[in-house]
């Protein structure tokens, strides 16, 4: 059974389990993650299997600073520098060359790697206690919604032994940006809150996106392939203006309509961008409980500043890959 525990006695606990090589999960503020030691490769293979992952798709590593970030890159770049400064701790997740501590399933034997300083307090607190990285992939079985409560991570594992630390809601609710600063010129692998636009200003140049990947094509970051996210029932990406044709067997998750048309499940969530990302997760979690037969979710309402288009495209390509409709 998994066990969903608060307070610095958690934190204790959670410590003590990442030194046995065990799991846990623990909570940041874009989803929760899957926590092992990321120096101990039995412990990092033992996520890869509770996951059911593929060990070719690599786990970003968590650090509490930019001094453990030093400590497992072989290459800490002056553009590495400048974005940690800039955004760290936060949800923006840095690739670079990995150095030899890093066992090579966590890279899957790559030589880069991918380091994220979480925002969280419990997040850091507990990294911090436990004094060496930690690999964090979403705490959800792969393919599907990532969690945002501790309640979402023991539904995905209700029978296995995993201590949940309770950090509450996520805030930010999508997963971060990861950006590879190995090539020539930064690229985005992942569209996160924060965009483009924000990272080409501190860095001062030009900043690629990669370009959708589909499995067919060699993949620069291997996670971004094909459908993920997914809830279990059929979901489909419906326009504001063909809500009306659901009928009772549709669960509804809206912005524009506080009614349900044919008097089916309506699950409501917010109209402004930020709160939309943040409560996406969670609106798909829930509709997934009902028995119903298909899913709508109402396209997200537009942006209009440049922190809002980079909240729509990161929001675009979680629905994409979320909807199977
Ligand atoms: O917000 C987040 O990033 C969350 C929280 C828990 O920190 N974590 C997360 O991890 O989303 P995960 O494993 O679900 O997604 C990691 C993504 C995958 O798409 C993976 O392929 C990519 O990062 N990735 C990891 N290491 C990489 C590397 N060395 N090069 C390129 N892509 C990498
Ligand atoms: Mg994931």
């Amino acid at each position: 059974m998994s066990e969903i525990l608060e307070g610095p006695h958690a934190i204790a606990e959670g410590v003590d389990r990442l030194e046995s090589a065990r799991l846990i999960a623990f909570p940041t503020e874009t989803v929760y993650g899957l926590g092992a030691n990321a120096l101990d490769s039995d412990a990092v293979d033992a996520v890869f299997e509770l996951k059911d992952r593929p060990p070719t798709n690599p786990l970003i590593v968590h650090v509490s600073s930019i001094e453990m970030a030093k400590t497992i890159t072989k290459d800490w770049t002056a553009q590495a520098q400048l974005l940690a400064k800039a955004f760290w701790p936060g949800p923006l997740t840095l690739v670079l060359t990995k150095a030899d501590s890093i066992p090579s399933n966590v890279t899957a034997d790559g030589d880069t790697v991918a380091i994220r300083c979480p925002s969280h307090p419990v997040a850091l607190a507990l990294i911090e206690a436990f004094g060496h990285p930690i690999v964090g992939p979403s705490a959800n079985p792969s393919g599907r919604i990532s969690p945002t409560s501790p309640e979402h991570v023991a539904d995905g594992f209700p029978d296995d032994d995993l201590l949940i630390i309770d950090g509450g809601h996520c805030r930010a609710g999508i997963e971060s940006t990861v950006i590879n600063l190995t090539a020539d010129q930064p690229t985005i692998l992942r569209p996160g809150i924060i965009g483009h636009h924000a990272i080409a200003e501190v860095l001062g140049c030009e900043i690629n996106t990669a370009p959708a990947q589909d499995s067919t094509s060699p993949a620069a970051s291997p996670g971004c392939i094909g459908p993920h996210y997914q809830p279990r029932t059929p979901t489909k990406l419906v326009d504001s203006n063909a809500l009306a044709k659901a009928d009772s067997s549709v669960v509804l998750i809206a912005w524009s309509v506080s009614e349900h048309p044919a008097a089916g499940q309506l699950i409501a969530i917010p109209d402004q961008l930020e709160h939309y990302a943040a409560n996406l997760y969670r609106t798909l979690h829930e509709a997934d409980t009902f028995a119903a037969v298909t899913i709508w979710i109402e396209s997200p309402p537009t942006a209009s500043t440049s922190e809002e288009h980079a909240i729509y495209e990161a929001v675009a390509e979680r629905l994409s890959r979320a909807t199977h409709l």
